[in-house]
């Protein structure tokens, strides 16, 4: 390859292709020992074109392999996002332990097809009947995911039809047939539904299904994002529980698309979950030359009580922790105006993470803000009046790239609580806030011209104790 690698916003832990563009994370299926991430991909240049999937492996979902692409557009159009799973039983007859990539061919029209691989994911066969599923009266009609429903005894796809999530069922993964269709009257529909996910978790030993739907524009911060319904699914129809729609996995502006891996081992037992960390707003203007986007890290997701209803948590998982390298521990403060740690780490390549808590006492208002030597700065604003969290990245560096880019206070709702544990895991161009275990998430890029290497707490004047910071290097 003939490109500098290490371009200034290539992130140091974050999954990103080698050269050319991405964006959704596609087909993630994990099989004999290697975790699949297949991305909509652009070979051929850092814009948006051309999609193929490309493919990268990794055995601990830290270091990413990357493979050749994996499926190229043909006839029946480009490759559009889908899914992939591990056919245990030969029910399509691809072979034992075949791996199926479900995708959309986007041509004329968009129509569900597949292709098999018998050699881990490292070459793909079309099936030759291609398509499998076509709706010439639905023009978006995209995004399989597909999953083995044991109860009932069938694959069954979640497949994004315009302003709804319409189910389908197969014993072959080669005919379908329609079981129901979801959305109607609930949940934002500003946008085109895009990516659904349809995934059981469970909470105090009860079994919910919660149906993901991202949606393009219509996020509540401007742009893409990913909104979720909690409820019950059996086989043919999902039904929502009777929650205050819409809800946002995550509030932040950056991360779109994501869905959850197949497959994953039952000693495992997780949801894996992961994002493309960007949005429609300004994708194909981000600031990076030779190649576009990053993966958010990978997320587990839990469902939790946040002290009003269930949401789904979507913190990163335990094995960041083994990203850490030396640190700084910092004592406990007691805050009532303002402190600044003026130099985070030492040997600071823009690549850390911090974590404390934080207990309010008597305030109405803090915040804590990331300074760079150049004054560029991202702002974490916690109001406790009016319960919002809010991120403002307008002099966080590099913002004329697009008008979408800094525009509004970034906001999220906030539950009141006596105690905020924070992680902040920051990256040469982006920003991953969670709070409480992931309860509260604010995923956002950011673009500064100098790592940020400072840190600055402020109150209204009343006072906030922090407490167990740590600040890492990752890599
Ligand atoms: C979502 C999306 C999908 C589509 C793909 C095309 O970001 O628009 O609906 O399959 O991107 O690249």
């Amino acid at each position: 390859f003939n490109f500098n690698y290490d371009e200034t916003y290539r992130p140091l832990y974050h999954h990103t292709p080698l050269y050319g563009w991405m964006n959704d994370p596609n087909g993630m299926v994990y099989f004999d020992g290697e975790y699949h991430l297949f991305f909509q991909y652009n070979p051929y240049g850092s814009k948006w074109a051309n999609m193929h999937w490309g493919h990268s492996v990794s055995k601990d979902l830290k270091k990413w392999e990357y493979l050749p692409v994996a499926l190229a557009p043909d006839s029946l159009g480009s490759i559009f996002s889908g899914s992939a799973v591990i056919d245990k039983d030969n029910t399509a007859g691809f072979g034992k332990d075949a791996m199926v990539a479900i995708y959309t061919s986007a041509g004329k029209s968009q129509t569900q097809s597949i292709a098999y691989s018998t050699d881990k994911g490292r070459t793909f066969t079309k099936y030759g009947h291609n398509p499998v599923l076509a709706d010439p009266d639905i023009a978006d009609f995209r995004d399989p995911k597909v999953f083995w429903h044991d109860a009932s005894g069938q694959w069954v796809m979640s497949l994004a039809t315009s302003q709804t999530i319409t189910f389908y069922g197969s014993k072959n993964l080669k005919e379908w047939n329609k079981l129901s269709e979801f959305g109607e009257g609930t949940g934002s529909h500003a946008g085109v539904w895009e990516c659904p996910d349809l995934l059981p978790l469970t909470y105090n030993g009860q079994t919910k299904w919660v149906l993901f739907v991202s949606i393009n524009p219509g996020g509540p911060n401007g742009g893409s994002a990913t909104q979720y319904f909690i409820g019950s699914f059996d086989g043919k129809t999902f039904r929502a529980d009777n929650l205050s729609y819409p809800l946002w996995l995550d509030y932040g502006r950056d991360n779109y698309a994501g869905v959850t891996w197949n497959n994953v081992p039952a000693k495992d037992g997780r949801h894996l979950f992961i994002g493309w960390m960007n949005n429609w707003d300004y994708a194909n203007s981000v600031p990076s030359l030779n190649f576009s986007s990053a993966n958010t890290l990978v997320r587990e997701l839990k469902l939790v009580h946040n002290g009003k209803h269930l949401v789904v948590a979507s913190p990163p998982i335990a094995e960041m922790a083994d990203l850490r390298r030396n640190g700084e521990k910092i004592g406990k403060k007691q805050v009532n105006k303002t402190y600044t740690l003026e130099k985070l780490l030492k040997d600071n390549q823009g690549a850390y993470e911090i974590e404390f808590s934080v207990k309010p006492k008597g305030v109405d208002r803090f915040e804590f803000k990331l300074v760079n030597i150049k004054g560029e700065n991202i702002r974490f604003i916690f109001d406790l009046k009016k319960n919002t969290l809010s991120v403002d990245r307008a002099k966080s560096g590099l913002i004329d790239f697009s008008n979408n880019f800094a525009t509004a206070l970034i906001n999220a709702p906030l539950v009141a609580k006596d105690y905020y544990k924070i992680r902040l895991f920051v990256d040469k161009a982006s920003t991953e806030l969670f709070v409480n275990d992931g309860e509260l998430v604010q995923t956002n890029l950011v673009f500064p011209t100098e790592p940020y290497n400072s840190l600055v707490f402020a109150t209204d004047g009343e006072t906030i104790e922090i407490e167990d910071m740590n600040i890492y290097n990752l890599k």
